[in-house]
């Protein structure tokens, strides 16, 4: 069983994880999947900010990468002062294609540099025989984005440990995947944590599949918090950097306050123990996943 943290490493929302490669990334991030086409996404990400958020998580798949970069810039506060993630899409896996992607990342974006980019999805398909020369191209690719100065740290998402045996050179800094209680991989994050690899938690709310779970619900009236707060909670309690998404400004704020309680055994031994795949995704790293009609989001 994963062992939690006795002691947060932060005190508040504005805390910060040390990477491996030492740059330090805000603890809490805003999701930014779905945001630009069912609501308006430089208005959703202002609000983000004006509740304190200072990590965006934005891919070249989600259509959020204009909205983010302009949030920022209306701001008014130095793009320093923000953590921007953005990830290659696995349909370009190749130098020439992560190199392609990253320049209309950074076009959408209005920026000459992100913070963390990621391998978004570790093969195109199940049927893929040529997914790990595909990886090892990328990820070298990737160094030289680095040493180029157009990204400060390179990691991956969606990986399970098979998928890392094709890396060459430096260890990824971040591998960000779907945990939450109910879907917890514990061998990927195992993995992750012998070697310092940060896990980012995406869909930490299950994609709202838990809040309305009764063993979260039934922690959430014990501590007089909700049930996405008592998801978040779990995230940062396993060490792990959640990255929820809201368009809606109260729960936003709400989304960031969690430091004003901590789990007991109980409920993490209840948490730990919901049925696998409760609130899961369906989503796997080794199947096929098909390109999504942005249009239809
Ligand atoms: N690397 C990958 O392959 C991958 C895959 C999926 C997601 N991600 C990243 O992870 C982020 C989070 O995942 P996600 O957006 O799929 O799911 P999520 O954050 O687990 O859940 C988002 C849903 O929960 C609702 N919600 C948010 N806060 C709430 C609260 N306090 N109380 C009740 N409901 C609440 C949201 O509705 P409202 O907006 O109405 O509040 C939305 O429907 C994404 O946005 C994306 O940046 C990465």
């Amino acid at each position: 069983m994963l062992e939690f943290k006795q002691n947060l490493p932060f005190a508040d929302a504005d805390g910060c994880y040390e990477l491996l490669d030492g740059n330090r990334i805000p603890a809490i991030g805003f999701g930014t999947w779905r945001v630009k086409d069912r609501e308006d996404g430089a208005a959703v990400c202002a609000e983000a900010i004006r509740a304190g958020y200072r990590h965006f998580d934005t891919a070249y798949l989600y259509g959020s990468e204009e909205s983010v970069g302009d949030a920022i810039r209306a701001s008014g506060i130095d793009r320093s002062e923000f953590f921007v993630t953005t990830k290659v899409w696995k349909d370009d896996l190749s130098a020439e294609g992560a190199r392609l992607e990253l320049e209309t990342s950074l076009s959408r974006l209005g920026m000459d540099y992100v913070d963390l980019l990621l391998i978004h999805w570790p093969r195109r398909d199940s049927e893929d025989p040529e997914w790990r020369e595909r990886l090892t191209e990328t990820w070298n690719a990737f160094q030289q984005f680095k040493r180029e100065g157009l990204v400060k740290s390179i990691g991956v998402a969606n990986f399970l440990p098979h998928h890392f045996e094709a890396l060459d050179g430096e260890v990824p800094v971040v591998n960000q995947i779907e945990v939450h209680p109910g879907y917890l991989q514990e061998e990927a994050v195992r993995y992750c944590r012998e070697r310092g690899i940060l896990v980012e938690a995406w869909a930490p709310l299950g994609q709202n599949r838990l809040m309305t779970n009764p063993v979260v619900e039934s922690i959430a009236d014990k501590h007089h918090v909700s049930p996405a707060q008592v998801c978040l909670r779990f995230s940062l309690e396993l060490g792990l950097l959640p990255l929820p998404k809201s368009a809606n400004p109260d729960r936003m704020r709400q989304n960031r306050e969690l430091f004003g309680f901590s789990l007991d055994e109980d409920d993490r031994a209840e948490l730990m123990g919901l049925p696998e795949k409760t609130g899961w995704s369906g989503e796997h790293p080794d199947d096929a996943i098909p390109m999504p009609d942005l249009s239809k989001l």
